[in-house]
């Protein structure tokens, strides 16, 4: 039986759909440590977990009898890749689930800083009835400067429009612009036209401070910013001093980059106590809508590539989309891509007797991956003699 553990409070769903698959499941509610996952990995071949827990190449190296991980958010930065597909560890991610969540936030965010909403609120509360105009502003006709224009700025793009703000957008790839928006060919072109600057560029390593005094001293003055999208990207002691000197009108954070570990832990940080500025403990994608369309969707790309071989999506393996086996079983054979190794997987099944009825291959990088279903039960030494192959990372026998 298949054993399955998940981290990081996911949502119901995940376990449902993976013990209607048959698999032996234990769900815990924190992250955690190198050690602790070390020792509760084992036996356990599917691991689902959110961005806190770190699977390193030390946990993968004595992890040996996992199988797949799933990641039940977006980025997968917590998980040494390379390490776990050279292993044979497929990964998957939810790369759109909560894509909704984040544009309705920034959204939000970007009217609640031109009001000054959450100044005026706290205010209010503290029995002070302050009632001004003065530097609130409707949002229309406002231009709104998107970084990084993927799944979420392209949403966020035609959702802001349609609130009546001239969108621009900078971006490393090419990408169609949606709408009205425009396309600038530099990012300090974008913060010398924006009256709202908003990042959502991805997690890649490159993008470490990619946005420090010098960024923020081409904003427009009593421009805003927002981030939500990793926090390693903005020099957040930087943007305290551009607030702090009257420079910027506000800013909206998201996310941090050292975040604490667990609901509850106390958080430090150099934004803390400035005005018009949200902070928000790394929740933009953090709705029950967004939480259970993630479990959905991991969760069915670990019972496919369970059941099928299916490595549809996955971020670390070649991808092949499969359905059920026509066979009497599926091999689904992982391995170093050198020339010569489908050739010889079919010169070993064809001298055993073993008929292909389907085959698949596909590659990525390094690896190859072919999944064959055949006709005829494998006799062990055949097997052997796959698994021993000196391109072979992993096999798997699906019956
Ligand atoms: N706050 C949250 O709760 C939350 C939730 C979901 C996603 N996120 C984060 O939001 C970000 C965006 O997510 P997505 O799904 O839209 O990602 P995506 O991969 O679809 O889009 C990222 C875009 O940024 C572009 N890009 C990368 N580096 C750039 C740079 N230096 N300058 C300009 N463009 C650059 C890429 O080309 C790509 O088009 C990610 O970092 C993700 O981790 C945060």
């Amino acid at each position: 039986m298949l054993r399955a553990l998940l981290l990081e409070n996911l949502h119901p769903l995940a376990m449902t759909i993976l013990r209607a698959d048959g698999a032996e499941v234990v769900a815990r509610s924190g992250a955690l440590d190198e050690d602790e996952l070390i020792s509760a990995l084992e036996g356990v071949q599917l691991l689902g977990i959110r961005s806190k827990t770190q699977v390193t190449e030390r946990v993968l190296a004595q992890a040996t009898d996992l199988r797949a991980i799933g990641a039940f958010c977006i980025g997968t930065n917590q998980i040494d890749l390379r390490a776990a597909a050279q292993r044979g560890v497929a990964v998957f991610n939810a790369p759109f689930s909560n894509t909704r969540s984040v544009v309705e936030i920034a959204l939000a965010e970007v009217i609640a800083l031109m009001r000054r909403l959450t100044d005026r609120d706290k205010a209010l509360h503290a029995g002070i009835w302050d009632k001004s105009a003065d530097g609130a502003h409707e949002v229309r006709g406002r231009v709104l400067g998107i970084v990084g224009y993927g799944n979420i700025g392209t949403q966020l793009s035609v959702l802001a429009e349609a609130l009546g703000m001239s969108v621009v957008f900078y971006d490393t790839a090419e990408r169609l612009s949606l709408g009205n928006a425009r396309r600038l060919t530099s990012m300090d072109e974008l913060l010398e036209m924006a009256d709202v600057v908003t990042l959502h560029v991805d997690g890649r390593p490159g993008n470490a401070g990619l946005f420090g005094a010098a960024q923020f001293a081409r904003m427009r003055p009593g421009a805003m910013f927002l981030n939500l999208s990793r926090g390693f990207v903005v020099d957040y002691a930087a943007l305290r001093e551009t607030v702090l000197d009257g420079h910027l009108g506000g800013a909206a954070v998201d996310v941090f980059p050292n975040e604490p570990k667990r609901r509850g832990d106390p958080f430090e940080s150099d934004l803390r106590g400035l005005p018009n500025v949200i902070l928000t403990p790394h929740i933009g994608g953090s709705t029950e809508e967004a939480q259970e369309s993630i479990g959905q969707f991991v969760a069915n790309k670990l019972r496919d590539y369970v059941t099928t071989g299916s490595t549809t999506l996955s971020v670390n393996l070649p991808n092949l989309a499969l359905d059920a086996r026509t066979g009497v079983h599926r091999l689904a054979h992982l391995h170093h891509n050198t020339p010569g190794v489908l050739a010889g997987i079919n010169r070993t099944l064809a001298e055993n007797g073993v008929n292909i009825e389907a085959q698949l291959l596909s590659t990525r990088g390094e690896l190859g991956y072919v999944v064959t279903d055949i006709g005829a039960e494998l006799a062990p030494d055949v097997l052997e003699v796959l698994q021993t192959m000196p391109q072979t990372i992993r096999l798997r026998v699906l019956s």
